[in-house]
């Protein structure tokens, strides 16, 4: 039995004629642009760890590849690629971002510090020497990204730059343990060394201020 629409179509007939129209809505059209994919190319000059860097990169690079990737710096790592776990934190201008969220071309002239140039396995670094000291690592992973993110965040201590959980904005941010978590909090750790972690951190910071409970 054939059902027929209030305007007199047939069902069936609804149907082919949207499918024909899907099928001329999806088809390339003959006056359409031509794909642009050729690559529009940029010189870049970056100041990655006290020494001068110029690069030829494609303008859609993101820091990380470009320090991965061009200069071969791997001790910055790559964990989501969107900005949610930290593993690709670096020191850029004094301030710590995650290099995944911003493009190289973004950072013409700047200085950027990487776990490479913070010490090295003769010379460590404080915060190095102590997260091996606590502990605070398993697979290690994380560890560049805590490390440059740590060095960073007791930066912005000294500064006295707040946090969201910082009671009283009117006088310094003390480096209590509720402080310590939170201004961590963007540097995920999979293999949950969280609490040595913290360990490491208040101790090259000489110790943490008691607060409320974190
Ligand atoms: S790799 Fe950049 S935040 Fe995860
Ligand atoms: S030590 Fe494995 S993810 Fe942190």
């Amino acid at each position: 039995m054939v059902e027929q629409s209030d305007a007199g179509l047939s069902r069936r007939g609804l149907m082919a004629v949207g499918v024909a129209s899907a099928a001329v809505a999806s088809a390339p059209s003959a006056t359409a642009a031509p794909a642009q994919d050729a690559p529009i190319l940029a010189t870049v000059t970056l100041e990655v760890n006290d020494r001068k860097q110029t690069l030829h990169l494609d303008t859609r690079t993101t820091l990380l590849d470009a320090l991965r990737e061009h200069l071969k710096l791997t001790g910055t790592k790559k964990g989501c690629d969107h900005g949610q776990c930290g593993a690709c934190t670096v020191i850029v201008e004094g301030r710590r971002i995650n290099a995944c969220l911003t493009l190289a071309v973004m950072h013409e002239g700047d200085t950027i510090t990487t776990i490479e140039g913070l010490g090295t396995p003769e010379r460590l670094h404080p915060l190095q020497a102590a997260f091996v000291r606590h502990d605070g690592y398993q697979c290690g992973y994380c560890t560049p990204g805590q490390i440059c993110s740590a060095k960073a965040m007791l930066d912005e201590i000294k500064a006295g730059v707040p946090s969201h959980v910082t009671a009283d904005l009117s006088d310094k941010p003390k480096l209590t343990e509720a402080e310590l978590r939170e201004r961590m909090s963007g540097n995920i750790c999979r293999c949950g060394a969280y609490s040595n972690i913290v360990e490491a951190i208040a101790e090259v910071a000489g110790g943490l201020v008691k607060g409320e409970p974190a």
